[in-house]
């Protein structure tokens, strides 16, 4: 995710005025200068790389306007520029790219990206995540020295060069701990659990009928990713949210649709919705927290065994109001910050799960084999009709399930990975990158990287941009299966595909660095084992609950929204008709 500062150019260049004659001139001068800008950026950028030396810069992507580097380009088609950026000089040369006064470098080939993960030690996110916290989610500028004072890490000693000495103010390492064990072991299984249980009650109280159909307008926006998201909301804060405020769901759609007006900085008098919608989500959690701080005390936090209480939900939430207590912020500054990480737990596992559901539903000889591959492992509670059974550890075992997971990430998330050398001497490669200076990778095109995705073969090809349900399976008769090309799959420390499988297995093996959805190394999404679970988990009890058929054009498809570019899995586009029935055997 990159930041910009449209304000700046706005200021800039918005008060020219010129006579129609001298518009002439001026355009054939301005001509002039953008060929002339490219023809020696392009010529500067190839002699870059020929006369690449260890400590060279990466070259800079060509470019045609001087003053503004690659910005018009970029704000015109994101998606397009980047891929631009990605083929140039290569699959695995880093390129330099400047928006406005801001440079930075696109990291690109599986190797690189995997280098940059194990580099974490010379690497920081920390104030480019106060940055986010600060532009996107309304953390409150007199805030924000406390989280940049704060210069001691995430390990669990403090960074010896820090001065810091309150223990109890080391926020990034309080997050960072919280979130690690909040996600995983006992607490992870108690969160599925709950999960579970919400997707149960939640499905049970649909009225829709066993035996006649009910035609929806929108599957996708009205009940996939209503439902998916209270339940995940439930599992992680608990259910008071919805009592409190019962337009939060809503709310937080129309605030997401909104990040990415703040990401870019757009100043609040040209965004008004955007910073309203987010003021609004502010407000909520604000309500929230107040009615969970007056029914439940977090000083007990640590006593309490359970591993989810119904006032603060997860012991992951719990542990950080007990933490942020003890810290001198506004109530705003908590708002915003738990809303940070609700938007981190849901914006992309919402999504992701309502593809899953549609890819699956749109190939009717899919469908009927993923019915088999869930069946054994969900069923009906007999003794409560409302609960349904999931055996979650097998049913996220099964290499179909698992490889539907896998391809939908890779294909539909469009996340920048960043990080920021924290010292001068840091290189890739033998390229070298400057300190301060972003390091971005583009969770799209690694996805797409022709040089390590396996597309098939002639008679069955499967191109990187097509939907593959069984692209991360490997069949033990298959060569020529798998999720990366079979030179890749060879270099492979354990190769399954020697290790003499007896039955299809879904694999990972060679992806590193190329399937890349929760980035890497110690800042690796902490959340991605509850994820993976719970776009299992949701899908597997949709289709045992109900019949789906779409109501969708066959040919056109349904596409990606590309306003969501960069801002992780994209949502479907548009809405998505559909009819609906109660299955009546699950
Ligand atoms: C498909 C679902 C998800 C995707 C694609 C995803 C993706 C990501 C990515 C790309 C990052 C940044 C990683 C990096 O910089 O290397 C991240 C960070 C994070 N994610 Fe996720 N995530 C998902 C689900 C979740 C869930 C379910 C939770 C919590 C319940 C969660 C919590 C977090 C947190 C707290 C961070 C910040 C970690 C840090 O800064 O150290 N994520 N996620
Ligand atoms: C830490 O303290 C030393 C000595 O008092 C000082 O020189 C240095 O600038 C301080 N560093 C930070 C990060 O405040
Ligand atoms: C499930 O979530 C909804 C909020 O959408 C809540 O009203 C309901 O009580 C929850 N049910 C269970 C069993 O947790």
């Amino acid at each position: 995710m990159v930041t910009l500062d449209l304000p700046t150019i706005n200021s800039r260049f918005g008060d020219f005025q010129l006579a129609p004659n001298g518009l002439v001139a001026v355009i054939g001068t301005l001509i002039g200068i953008t060929a002339l800008t490219y023809l020696l950026s392009t010529i500067q950028g190839a002699l870059t790389v020929r006369n690449k030396h260890h400590g060279s810069r990466p070259p800079k992507l060509p470019y045609t306007i001087p003053l503004l580097g690659h910005l018009p380009e970029f704000l015109k088609d994101t998606l397009k520029f980047l891929a631009r950026a990605t083929a140039e000089y290569g699959p695995s040369t880093p390129v330099r790219i400047q928006l406005l006064n801001r440079h930075m470098s696109l990291l690109k080939g599986a190797d690189a990206v995997t280098s940059l993960f194990k580099s974490s030690r010379d690497l920081s996110s920390e104030h480019w995540l106060v940055q986010v916290l600060v532009n996107a989610f309304g953390v409150e500028v007199a805030d924000a020295p406390f989280y940049l004072a704060d210069d001691t890490g995430i390990a669990n000693q403090p960074d010896p060069r820090s001065n810091m000495t309150n223990p109890e103010h080391r926020i990034f390492h309080l997050v960072f701990k919280s979130v690690h064990s909040g996600l995983s072991g006992v607490s992870l299984e108690e969160m599925e659990r709950q999960l579970v249980r919400n997707l149960s009650s939640q499905i049970h109280q649909t009225d829709f009928q066993s035996d006649s159909w009910t035609e929806i307008p929108d599957l996708y926006g009205s009940l996939f990713r209503t439902v998916a998201f209270k339940a995940a909301v439930v599992s992680l804060c608990g259910p008071n949210v919805f009592e409190v405020i019962p337009t939060f769901d809503k709310d937080f759609w129309t605030f997401d649709s909104a990040l990415p007006d703040l990401f870019k900085e757009m100043p609040r008098w040209l965004a008004p919705s955007s910073y309203a919608a987010r003021d609004k989500m502010k407000d909520h959690l604000h309500k929230w927290q107040t009615f969970a701080h007056e029914r439940y005390d977090v000083k007990q936090g640590q006593q309490d065994k359970r591993e989810w209480e119904e006032y603060f939900g997860s012991r992951l939430m719990r542990t950080r109001h007990e933490f942020f207590q003890k810290m001198p912020l506004s109530k705003e500054t908590i708002a915003a910050d738990d809303l940070g990480l609700i938007w981190a737990a849901t914006a992309n596992t919402v999504p992701a799960i309502g593809w899953m559901l549609l890819e699956v539903l749109q190939r009717p000889e899919l469908l009927q084999r993923v019915r088999e591959e869930v069946a054994p492992y969900v069923s009906w509670d007999s003794s409560d009709q409302s609960q349904m059974v999931v055996d979650i550890p097998n049913l996220c075992s099964r290499p179909l399930l698992q490889s539907i997971y896998a391809e939908v990430l890779r294909l539909r998330s469009g996340t920048v990975i960043n990080r920021v050398p924290t010292s001068n001497d840091f290189h890739i490669d033998g390229w070298h990158f400057k300190k301060d200076e972003q390091i971005i990778v583009s969770t799209y095109d690694t996805a797409r990287d022709q040089y390590v995705w396996n597309q098939g073969s002639n008679d069955n090809p499967h191109s990187v941009e097509e939907f593959w349900p069984e692209r991360f399976i490997v069949y033990p008769d298959n060569d020529n299966s798998g999720p990366v090309l079979r030179s890749i799959a060879q270099q492979q420390p354990k190769n399954t595909q020697n290790a003499k499988i007896s039955e299809p297995t879904f694999t990972l093996d060679g992806t590193a660095g190329s399937w890349i959805p929760y980035g890497g190394g110690t800042r690796m999404c902490p959340g991605r084992h509850f994820a993976k679970k719970e776009m299992i988990v949701t899908m597997a009890m949709f289709l045992t609950a109900f019949d789906i058929e779409l109501l969708v054009d066959e040919k056109s498809g349904i596409q990606p929204d590309l306003g969501y570019f960069m801002f992780g899995v994209m949502h479907p586009k548009g809405k998505i008709p559909a009819r609906i029935r109660k299955r009546r055997f699950g």
